[in-house]
């Protein structure tokens, strides 16, 4: 299935400081549409742009070695980023902590393009260890995603409150670990 949109002239690129209000935006619109269910509508109807804006604003204005984040713009519009954390579990590996496309241009691409620029990251600087990220059991279709990119799932857990609020929770979703053993090499 194919989503509509043109892509016109696109660049990828690691993020920078001025990236930040773009990418919180783009992050707030995708886990409103995405994460309802499992975040409390309190949280996605109110603060969650500011929240996000208060997490990209930390991330990118300080450079850290063991974090890197691409992000692709589409004729000068952000229309997608992966953010990934080097060597962050001795088990796991480096871990893909956000990755979000433009919900009008989903299935174009762009978030196979992405995983493949996280993972040459981690085969670069990390190269001893595996790959891995969380995803809510209910977003089957991120799911289906990354079991396309050869992904495994190998555990389940439950969702910790996005800032450490629990009011930003609905219930009690859980979420599955999806995993790449090192050498990290995704499916084509
Ligand atoms: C999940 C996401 C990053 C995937 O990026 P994308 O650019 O849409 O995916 P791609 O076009 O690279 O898809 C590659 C392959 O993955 C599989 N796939 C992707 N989305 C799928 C879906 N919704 N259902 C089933 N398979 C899917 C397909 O095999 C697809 O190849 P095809 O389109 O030729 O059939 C994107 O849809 C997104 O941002 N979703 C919302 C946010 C989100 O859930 N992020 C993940 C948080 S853990």
């Amino acid at each position: 299935m194919r989503f509509g949109g043109s892509l016109t002239r696109l660049q990828f690129r690691v993020a920078c400081a001025d990236d930040a209000a773009a990418v919180a935006a783009l992050h707030a619109d995708s886990w409103r549409r995405h994460y309802r269910g499992a975040y409390s509508d309190a949280f996605l109807d109110g603060d969650v742009e500011s929240d996000r804006l208060a997490v990209w604003t930390t991330r990118l204005g300080v450079a850290d070695p063991f974090r890197h984040t691409v992000v692709v713009h589409d004729d000068g519009t952000l229309v997608g980023f992966v953010h990934v954390m080097l060597d962050d579990d001795p088990c796991w590996g480096s871990l893909i902590d956000n990755l979000h496309v433009s919900h009008s241009l989903r299935r174009r691409g762009l978030g196979t393009r992405l995983m493949k620029l996280a993972a040459a990251e981690v085969a670069d600087k990390a190269p001893g260890g595996g790959m891995y990220l969380w995803v809510l059991e209910q977003n089957t279709d991120a799911q289906a995603f990354y079991r396309a990119l050869g992904g495994v799932e190998v555990e389940s857990a439950l969702v910790g409150a996005p800032g450490g609020v629990p009011a930003r929770l609905a219930g009690v979703p859980a979420k599955l670990r999806m995993a790449w053993p090192a050498p990290v090499r995704l499916r084509a």
